[in-house]
């Protein structure tokens, strides 16, 4: 039977998915490994939810615009699944289901792939990655604060130099809305064009839904005020919505969170826009979005959200972020910086000939054994070219196996760096490689 080869359509990856080769696949790791002794240092306990859930609960607040990109399939059951396109509704359904009578607040982290089928393009992918946070149980400022802290944290600690915050408060275009009676649905579709900063069509649509003159006025102020003044921003959006008690009670929940960060010293500059709104329609009190300025695509988002949780029938209010690990890998190449190489040595055992291999290998399993990183040459290559080799791969130490050495139970240790070689005994090479 003749070989077939794959056709060469079939030899790429699906479009939209990536391969990480190992450089890649290092830096993501590097920033998973950040994200990890975030959840460590905020006392975060890490949970694992599966990629697949009902799309019955990932489509049911995740808004329109996100519902339409979900990969939904049947499985084999005949269940209608969908690949998690977010961790937060797998979070409130664990929570509601497994963790009621846990202590509150309950701190939970995760860190996965997720899918969405977005057009592609630099930074958006159908695979990406994110590290999520959410503390639930608390519907006090001091939560909010605590998760746009982490958020500040986690970007300087991955050694981003320059980026900001957006914030706003979904009570504030919400409270405005319920009190022209736009229904909530209704709402949604509106959240979702200024998400889109179609603020133009969102106005068009909340008037053919009824909104009043006044209403409308008010919106397109809110639109107009921006700025990074929290106190100016704060006095702007109280005059706009004076008419709306509701949206006051949410601006002074937005200055409340404000206050404490600031006096906190967050590691991030704030930007505050009264016209910014997320499509998630999950969202009930503070939002927000990180950005470096070499990106016009945020690094992270997340913000309140106290009625999810409510879908199973269980009050919790809640707030969380969600980084997304491959724009946060973007923005550092952006801004040149590299996660640090590690200063460990790394071996390579040279047997000199065939009839040093079987050493060779024993001492590179004696090696690993000693906790020092160590690859035999399996190419059986020249001694002259096993050292280029090493030197091209950035290998700190070679061992060169030969038979009048092992004889009397010795190798030749060389330094790769100084390129100066000594004979050593084999027990003792653990030692001198560590110091
Ligand atoms: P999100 O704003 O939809 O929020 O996504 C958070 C982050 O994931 C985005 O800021 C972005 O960095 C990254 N991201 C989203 N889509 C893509 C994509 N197609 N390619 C690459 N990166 C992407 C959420 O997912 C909420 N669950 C966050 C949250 C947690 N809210 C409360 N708790």
């Amino acid at each position: 039977m003749g070989l077939t080869y794959l056709r060469p359509s079939f030899r790429q990856t699906v479009r939209g998915m990536r391969d990480f080769l190992p450089e890649d696949a290092w830096k993501l790791r590097f920033i998973e490994e950040t994200a990890r002794r975030l959840a460590r240092l905020y006392d975060y306990d890490e949970v694992i939810t599966p990629v697949i859930e009902h799309y019955e609960l990932l489509a049911a607040k995740i808004g329109e615009e996100n519902r339409k990109r979900m990969y939904v399939f049947e499985d084999l059951g005949g269940r209608k699944v969908a690949l998690r396109p977010e961790f937060t509704a797998s979070i409130a359904r664990l929570v509601a289901t497994k963790m009621v009578s846990a202590p509150k607040p309950i701190r939970l982290f995760s860190v996965g792939s997720l899918y969405r089928y977005d057009e592609p393009q630099l930074g958006r992918y159908r695979e990406f990655w994110q590290a999520n946070y959410e503390l639930i149980g608390s519907s006090n400022p001091e939560a909010d604060a605590e998760i746009l802290s982490l958020t500040g944290d986690f970007l300087s600690s991955v050694g981003l130099k320059n980026f900001m915050i957006k914030v706003n408060h979904m009570g504030i275009l919400r409270g405005i809305f319920e009190s022209e009676g736009i229904l909530e649905n209704e709402q949604n579709t509106i959240m979702q064009l200024l998400d889109k900063k179609e603020r133009d069509r969102a106005l068009k649509l909340a008037e053919e839904y009824g909104a009043s003159g006044k209403c409308l006025e008010t919106l397109k102020s809110l639109f107009e005020i921006g700025g990074n003044d929290k106190n100016s921003v704060v006095n702007e959006i109280s005059e706009a919505v004076k008419d709306y008690p509701v949206a006051i009670n949410s601006l002074n929940n937005l200055s409340k969170i404000i206050d404490l960060i600031e006096y906190g010293d967050l590691r991030a500059n704030l930007y505050f826009e009264a016209g910014f709104a997320r499509g998630l329609e999950y969202y009930t009190g503070i939002i927000f979005e990180a950005y470096v300025p070499e990106l016009n695509i945020a690094v992270g988002g997340g913000g309140r959200y106290d009625k999810l949780i409510n879908l199973f029938g269980v009050e919790m209010p809640a707030v969380g972020v969600a980084l997304g690990m491959d724009r946060i890998m973007l923005a550092m190449e952006k801004q040149g910086v590299n996660p640090p190489k590690s200063e460990t040595a790394r071996v390579l055992v040279i047997p000199v000939n065939e009839s040093t291999i079987a050493e060779a290998f024993k001492i590179s399993t004696m090696l690993r054994r000693s906790n020092i990183i160590a690859r035999m040459e399996t190419m059986r290559r020249s001694l002259a070219r096993s050292l280029s080799d090493a030197s091209r791969r950035g290998i700190t130490h070679t061992i060169i196996v030969g038979p009048k050495e092992i004889r009397e139970g010795k190798v030749v240790l060389r330094d790769m760096r100084s390129k100066s070689q000594i004979e050593v005994k084999i027990e003792d090479l653990p030692n001198k490689i560590k110091t």
